[in-house]
C-alpha cells in the first residue's frame, strides 16, 4: 500500500465559497476537528487578506497538534512574511505560495511575460526557503498551461528549494485522462522531480474534481488538496470525503491508503456545513442525507436481503449510522413490512394486505411516507378489522 497525504483547504479555498466566511474561533474549532479526522496538512487561510485571517492561522499554528500547518501567499515578500509570522509557531510549518503559469493568466491577469514570472517565482521560493524548511509552490492554472513552460517552471522552483509542487487545475477545465497524463508527463520531463512531493488541487467546474484527483494519484501524485463537502471557489474543490472513500473503497485494486479516520467524516461534514452555512446536497456522495437511503421497491428488496446488493460502503464506516429504507410510491411490500416491523407492528396477513392497499393510496398522493402516516394506516386497518 502506498500512502496518499491529504491536504485540507476547507479553511482557505473552502472559505472562498460565496457566503462561507468564518470567524477565527470557528476556524480554530474546525481545525481541531480536521486534526482529529487525521488530515496531514491544514491550510488555515490567507493571512495577508485580513487581520482576522492572520489571527486564525496563528491560533491554529499555536494550538492544533499533528498536521502540518500552512497558509497561502502570493509570490511577494509581504505575503510570504505574513504567512511565516502566522505559521512559524507550528510544530511543522509550511509556506504555500501561488503564481500563475498559464499564458492566459500571465498575459491577461499579471500583464507580464513568461520570463519575468519565472524569475519572480524562483526569487520568492528562495526567499521563503530562507525562512522555512517546507515550501509549496503552486503554478496557478497549470491545467491550461503550456506543458513545456510548466516543466521549466517546476524544475526552476525545485532547484530554488520548493519541497512540494502543487499542480492546480484552477478552472476545473481538464478531464481525468488528460490531468492524469499531465502528472505522468511532469514525472517524465522534470529532471529534479524526485526532490519534491507532487500535490494536486482540482476544481469542480465540470464536476470532475474528484475524478481528476484520483487520476492524478494513479499517475504519481502523492498529496491531494481537498475540502470538506467539496466547498470552495465557484463550483468548489475536490471533496475530501469522496477522494478518501474512493481510495478506501477500491483499496485492493488501487493500492493506496490515507491516514483519515473515516468514521469521523459525517461529523466533520456536519460541523463544516453548520459553521459555513452551506448545506450539503441530499444526493452528495458519501455524506449526503440520501447517500444510504433506499426508496424503490427493487432496491429495498435487494438491500433487505443483503446490503451488499446496493451498498459499496458501510454507512458506519463514514459515520452515517445505518442505511435507511424510505417509503415512497415506488416502494414494495417487502420494504413496507420491514418499516412496519421497525415501528413494532406485525400484522396478520389479511390486515397487512389491507394496510398495503391503504399505503398505495397514500403513497400516490405524497412524495414520502412518514412514521405518522404508517401509524394512521395501521390504526385504520385495526379499527376496520375490529
Ligand atoms: O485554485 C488554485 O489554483 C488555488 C491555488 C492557490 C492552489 O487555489
Ligand atoms: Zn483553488
Amino acid at each position: 500500500m502506498q500512502r496518499v497525504y491529504i491536504f485540507d483547504t476547507t479553511l482557505r479555498d473552502g472559505e472562498q465559497s460565496p457566503g462561507a466566511s468564518l470567524t477565527p474561533d470557528q476556524k480554530l474549532e474546525i481545525a481541531h476537528q480536521l486534526a482529529r479526522l487525521g488530515v496531514d496538512v491544514i491550510e488555515g487561510g490567507f493571512p495577508l487578506s485580513s487581520p482576522g485571517d492572520f489571527e486564525a492561522v496563528q491560533r491554529i499554528a499555536r494550538s492544533v497538534q499533528g498536521p502540518v500547518i500552512t497558509a497561502l501567499a502570493r509570490a511577494v515578500r509581504q505575503d510570504i512574511d505574513a504567512v511565516w509570522e502566522a505559521v512559524r509557531d507550528a510544530a511543522r510549518p509550511q509556506i504555500h505560495m501561488v503564481l500563475s503559469v498559464s499564458d492566459v493568466h500571465i498575459e491577461h491577469k499579471l500583464r507580464s511575460n513568461r520570463r519575468d514570472v519565472l524569475r519572480r517565482g524562483v526569487e520568492a521560493v528562495a526567499y521563503a526557503r530562507s525562512l522555512c524548511d517546507a515550501v509549496e509552490y503552486s503554478p496557478e492554472d497549470a491545467g491550461r498551461a503550456d506543458p513545456e513552460y510548466l516543466y521549466e517552471t517546476l524544475e526552476a522552483v525545485i532547484d530554488a528549494g520548493a519541497t512540494v509542487v502543487n499542480i492546480p487545475d484552477t478552472t476545473g477545465y481538464t478531464i481525468p485522462q488528460e490531468f492524469g497524463g499531465l502528472i505522468a508527463s511532469i514525472r517524465q520531463h522534470v529532471r529534479n522531480i524526485d526532490k519534491a512531493l507532487i500535490s494536486v488541487h482540482c476544481h469542480n467546474d465540470l464536476g470532475l474534481a474528484t475524478a481528476n484527483t484520483v487520476a492524478a494519484i494513479l499517475n504519481g501524485a502523492r498529496r491531494a488538496e481537498c475540502t470538506i463537502n467539496g466547498i470552495g471557489e465557484r463550483a468548489g474543490n475536490a471533496s475530501l470525503e469522496e477522494v478518501v472513500m474512493v481510495l478506501k473503497t477500491r483499496e485492493h485494486s488501487l493500492g493506496f491508503q490515507t491516514g483519515i479516520v473515516t468514521s469521523l467524516l459525517a461529523e466533520t461534514s456536519r460541523l463544516v456545513a453548520a459553521r459555513t452555512g452551506i448545506a450539503v446536497q441530499l444526493n452528495k456522495a458519501v455524506v449526503g442525507g440520501n447517500a444510504f437511503a433506499h426508496a424503490s421497491g427493487i432496491h429495498q428488496d435487494g438491500v433487505l436481503k443483503d446490503k451488499q446488493n446496493y451498498e459499496i460502503m458501510r454507512p458506519a464506516d463514514v459515520g452515517m449510522g445505518e442505511s435507511r429504507i424510505v417509503l415512497s410510491p415506488r416502494s414494495g411490500r417487502h420494504a413496507f413490512r420491514f418499516r412496519l416491523a421497525e415501528l413494532g407492528y406485525h400484522l396478520p396477513e389479511a390486515a397487512f394486505n389491507e394496510a398495503w392497499d391503504l399505503f398505495l393510496g397514500v403513497a400516490d398522493r405524497q412524495k414520502e411516507i412518514t412514521d405518522r402516516d404508517l401509524e394512521r394506516i395501521v390504526n385504520a386497518v385495526t379499527v376496520e378489522a375490529g
